[in-house]
């Protein structure tokens, strides 16, 4: 068995240890406790033998099974509450009963270390989208910056919240938006509210009262509302995690959307997913530096 090594960052213990696209494996690796997803309805027993070696606890989810589904507990240590994990010397709480995700997008690791490195103190980012709000987190910490996380979810902004705590940030330092990403955006152009920094990060498929989203589809018009709000000589981080497009339709909807909004791109280029997530490139990212 082929694991990834510990990234070379500093202080990082969550990362891909195993990915096996092909046989449709894939474990990421929490601190010693494994999150084993399958293509297939049923368990590799190889590594239950791998267990007691290299992992303190094995849990499993079938990829398929609806996302709401905790993994399975399989072998070593129950997980019985939340712990948290560090990337970049950025914590994190991990839930594994929280059902959809456990709290942290691993293959977002270099991107969250890109934002953290181009943002000075007192850079504001507008980071949307936001989940549990990692990538604040890291622009924080790791750049100084006062962000703003937006999400649709008061559960995920109650964890982003103790995710500040838990880096020892006071909370109150940095803003939470309850609300659509939509329709946020548009008021923030109408108050004439900019961010040196934009981070775009949306779910394939997003449907709300008003809003009925599809990444391959309407990117366009999302990358359009976020290049109004973002300053000159700002940045903007545009995430599509689908297969369903190519990078370079990718671009061009980015591309489209900044030039919709009337605003001229002074640099743009792909970020490459984490190396030991091979195989599958799934997730396009862009980085737009505006004029
Ligand atoms: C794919 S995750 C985003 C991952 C996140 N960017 C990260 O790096 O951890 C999807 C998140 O988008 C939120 N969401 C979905 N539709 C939304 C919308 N229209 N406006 C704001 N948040 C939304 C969900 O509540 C969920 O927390």
């Amino acid at each position: 068995m082929n694991l990834t090594p510990s990234p070379t960052l500093e202080n990082t213990t969550a990362w891909r240890i195993y990915n096996d696209a092909k046989a449709g494996i894939w474990i990421d690796n929490f601190d010693g406790r494994w999150l084993v997803q399958t293509r297939d309805e049923v368990f590799p027993s190889f590594l239950r033998s791998a267990a007691p070696e290299h992992a303190r606890s094995i849990y499993w989810k079938p990829r398929d099974r609806a996302a709401k589904t905790e993994p399975e507990f399989v072998a070593g240590e129950r997980v019985t509450e939340r712990f948290s994990v560090k990337e970049n010397d950025v914590a994190c709480w991990i839930d594994f009963s929280a059902g959809y995700s456990s709290g942290i997008f691993l293959d977002q690791r270099l991107n969250r270390a890109r934002v953290g490195e181009r943002c000075t103190v007192g850079d504001r980012v507008m980071n949307t989208f936001s989940y549990t709000s990692v990538f604040s987190v890291a622009a924080a910490k790791n750049g100084g910056a006062i962000t703003s996380s937006l999400d649709l979810s008061q559960k995920y902004l109650d964890w982003s919240r103790e995710n500040f705590e838990l880096n020892k940030i006071d909370p109150k330092t940095q803003f939470f938006c309850k609300g659509d990403t939509f329709e946020w955006l548009r008021t923030f152009a109408r108050q004439g509210r900019t961010f040196h920094g934009v981070i775009l990060d949306p779910p394939t498929f997003s449907r709300n009262k008003k809003n009925n989203f599809r990444t391959d589809r309407d990117y366009a018009d999302l990358a359009k509302l976020a290049a109004k709000v973002v300053e000159p000589g700002g940045w903007l981080l545009a995430c599509a995690n689908t297969f369903r497009m190519s990078y370079r339709d990718f671009r061009e909807q980015v591309e489209a959307g900044v030039k919709n909004a009337r605003r001229e791109i002074r640099e743009i280029g792909r970020l490459p997913m984490p190396p030991e997530f091979t195989g599958e490139d799934y997730l396009k990212s862009i980085w737009v530096d505006f004029q």
